[in-house]
């Protein structure tokens, strides 16, 4: 078949559903009108570690409104079947009022089901619950170590030895939580023994995979429906306690049960970005180039699942070191479980690495444009694979330009305006890369309008937009005319919505469905004696605006409505596949940046102000380039809350989250983000997928912390090596 012309892919496009949201008329998960639906407000432990020793119902019971107090004491056993179609890390996953052990501090422990959400309120203040309380443990840095993953390639140690310049850091990140603008809500209807549930996810698939295990149901018998999602990070990429909660509850109410979880409740038990302490020794020659470098990280995760996420990869391939030892811990602590968060790992890896990179540029006295240039690999030294692309020697020449790090003096402290301390600083960024299987099903209709479908959700990034753009050139249809329904486990199966997968995965099974669709279009033209392309060739024909026509004789065509008509279909239909790598790859895969900050500290009160900021990217193929622009500006807010504002702070004493609330728990507002410039390279990737795309969401968050850190380093002297700097810790 013929290429299509590119019409809608690389359109600056607006949202194909902003008139929707802006109107209210994108319905999230609470918004759902279930008839007759109760409410469940949870009661979390006010412990870190325990037992139940007494739970106390008859208050919550006898205040009007109250249905059912649900606990331990009577909820009905649930299968919890294994399941490893999910995103649940290996352990045992917390089991909701099975039993009476209480693994950290705000699980819930027992759910009030109400008329009205205010008695589901009240009822759940007045249950009173009597515990065994043990000391928690919840510091990273006094609990005891899970045992290593290791790598090693080369002799870190002995190569460290015998380095001309060695350095020894100690880096730590805060736990970060996740603070999408939608709180996570689930609306749970039983009908006999068909469970549906609207909810916030980031994967239909996966919620729908986990409520069938914990609930012992054939997975056809469970529907999850989330056809928009107002907000995610990483924090709908499994399903968590209170959805099955508010399954169990509205089973044992007998009417569908609505719960929503408070801006607090968002603290407890729906993951987080873990915190770290990072050990990092770097070994370089007198001219910069990296001899060795070997990494230990210890990071958290609970007592009862084992959390991992892509740490490892940047210290392996970022730069070109013949020598690498690393060891990754994780922690078991008195929490609840982690979970990805914007640019997982990496975004740690990266804050550790280009800080630590910065701080050798300074001590050997080299520009830190140019020691990341002269150990730039030639290839990825970890598998031994080239780089489908990397571009980052591009990246760093563009935004070197554009950010105007000429005017940057390496001499820390030297600019000054006023109070204000001014510093530059930069980083690079990486994301892997990943494609996952998917599949997307395609429907042209006999009036020449088009409808794609895939469970995908769309978490914000523009999902519905950009997959509209793919289907429009693919089928050569105008945007208008294409309908794209996603979040509904009716729809054919998707990845999880995060890892900046999307895309290449979905993406490449909407256009495979979309060229199916087309080429049977053209083929029944082409038998069709009716029809003006009768006999044409297949690869002549191309479709533009629904009309099929010879690519160099425009007026020899016709509409696939005349088309279909004329053949008595009422539609051509086909399921789009794409299938993830398996097996042995030729190329590593990754996206990449370059990250640029200047930002102004206060000489006397430790306040920084993030001033500019550039983001430079080799993302591959970019489809939506107004969307791009807008996931970018995005991922720099949110790297500007983990380097100067977000940080989870608990009280180690019972393992209470003390700031749950957006009041306490920092993130940026409009007045904390400066002027934002993004740049995407033009270019594509059709090694990784047929789309060419690399993914995009993550890599736009990673590096913007260590670009700001290094900034406050240029600007102050002070190397703060731990996330978020705070001012106290710059007085
Ligand atoms: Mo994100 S960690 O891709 O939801």
């Amino acid at each position: 078949m013929s290429p299509q012309p590119r019409a809608a892919v690389g359109a600056r496009l607006s949202r194909v559903d902003g008139r929707h949201k802006v109107t209210g008329q994108a319905l999230y998960a609470a918004e759902h009108d279930v008839d007759g639906a109760a409410h469940a407000v949870t009661v979390d432990a006010s412990i870190g570690r325990g037992r139940i020793t007494a739970i106390d119902t008859r208050a919550a019971l006898a205040h009007p409104g109250v249905l059912h107090v649900i606990s331990h004491r009577n909820a009905p056993t649930l299968p919890y079947r294994d399941n490893t179609a999910s995103n649940n890390p290996p352990g045992h996953r917390l089991r909701v009022f099975q039993d009476d052990k209480v693994l950290f501090h705000g699980q819930p422990v027992a759910v009030v089901i109400a008329t009205t959400l205010e008695a589901a309120q009240h009822g759940a203040s007045l249950v009173k619950i009597s515990y065994t309380a043990e000391k928690p443990a919840t510091d990273l840095t006094e609990a005891e170590p899970d045992k290593p993953t290791n790598y090693t390639r080369g002799d870190a140690e002995a190569a460290l030895r015998t380095a001309d310049v060695r350095l020894g850091l100690i880096y730590r990140t805060a736990r970060n939580h996740h603070n999408p603008m939608e709180p996570h809500a689930t609306i749970a209807r039983w009908n006999g023994h068909r469970l549906t549930v609207w909810d916030k996810t980031q994967w239909v698939v996966g919620t729908q995979t986990e409520l069938a295990a914990v609930f012992g149901l054939p997975l056809a018998s469970v529907r999850v429906i989330s056809p928009f999602v107002g907000g995610g990070f990483g924090s709908g990429l499994r399903c968590w306690p209170h959805t099955v909660v508010a399954a169990l509850a509205a089973r044992v109410a007998k009417r569908p049960v609505k719960l929503v979880l408070s801006r607090r409740q968002m603290y407890f038990s729906n993951g987080f970005r873990p915190s770290y302490e990072y050990r990092l020794q770097l070994g370089s020659n007198r001219r910069g180039r990296l001899t060795a470098m070997a990494h230990e990280m210890d990071a958290e995760t609970s007592s009862y699942e084992t959390f991992t996420e892509g740490v490892m990869q940047p210290g392996q391939m970022l730069y070109s070191t013949p020598n690498v030892s690393q060891a990754y811990r994780t922690v078991p602590l008195d929490v609840n479980t982690p979970i990805w968060m914007r640019g997982p790992g990496f975004a740690t890896a990266s804050y550790v690495i280009e800080s630590a990179m910065d701080e050798l540029a300074d001590k050997l006295g080299i520009d830190p444009i140019e020691l990341r240039r002269r150990n730039e690999p030639d290839l990825d030294e970890s598998s031994k694979l080239p780089f489908s692309t990397r571009r980052l020697r591009e990246c760093y020449t563009i935004g070197a330009r554009e950010f105007g790090w000429h005017r940057r003096d390496p001499k820390p402290r030297s600019r000054r305006e006023g109070n204000w301390l001014i510093g530059m600083g930069m980083a690079a960024g990486v994301y892997d890369t990943v494609r996952v299987t998917a599949q997307a099903r395609i429907r042209l209709n006999a009036d020449g309008t088009a409808v794609v479908e895939a469970a995908s959700s769309d978490m914000g990034p523009g999902t519905y937009t950009s997959q509209t753009q793919v289907a429009a050139d693919a089928l050569g249809l105008t945007v208008p005319t294409v309908t794209v329904r996603l979040g509904d486990s009716l729809f054919p199966p998707t990845p999880p919505h995060g890892g900046s997968m999307t895309m290449a995965s979905v993406g490449s099974a909407v256009l495979d469905g979309c060229n199916q669709v087309r080429r049977q279009a053209i083929t029944l033209a082409i038998a069709d004696r009716e029809s003006p392309l009768h006999g044409a060739d297949t690869d002549d024909i191309v479709v533009q605006g629904g009309r099929l026509h010879v690519k160099n004789n425009p007026a020899r065509g016709e509409t696939y409505r005349a088309l279909l008509a004329r053949n008595g279909h009422a539609h051509l239909e086909a399921l789009g596949t794409f299938t993830g790598p398996d097996g042995k790859q030729r190329y590593s895969f990754y996206a990449y940046n370059a990250t640029f900050a200047e930002v102004a500290v206060d000489a006397e009160l430790g306040l920084v102000r993030v001033r500019r900021m550039l983001g430079v990217y080799d993302a591959g193929r970019i489809i939506s380039p107004k969307l791009a622009e807008s996931q970018a500006i995005g991922g720099i807010v949110g790297g500007i809350g983990t380097a100067l504002l977000e940080h989870t702070a608990t009280d180690h004493r019972d393992g209470r989250i003390v700031n749950a609330n957006l009041a306490d728990y920092l993130v940026p507002v409009n007045a904390d983000v400066p002027d934002v410039k993004v740049i995407y390279l033009d270019g594509e990737d059709h090694e990784a997928d047929p789309l060419g795309v690399k993914g995009l969401g993550e890599v736009v968050h990673v590096g913007v912390a260590p670009a700001i850190a290094n900034a406050v380093f240029n600007a102050t002297g002070r190397r703060i090596r731990q996330l978020p700097i705070t001012a106290d810790a710059l007085l």
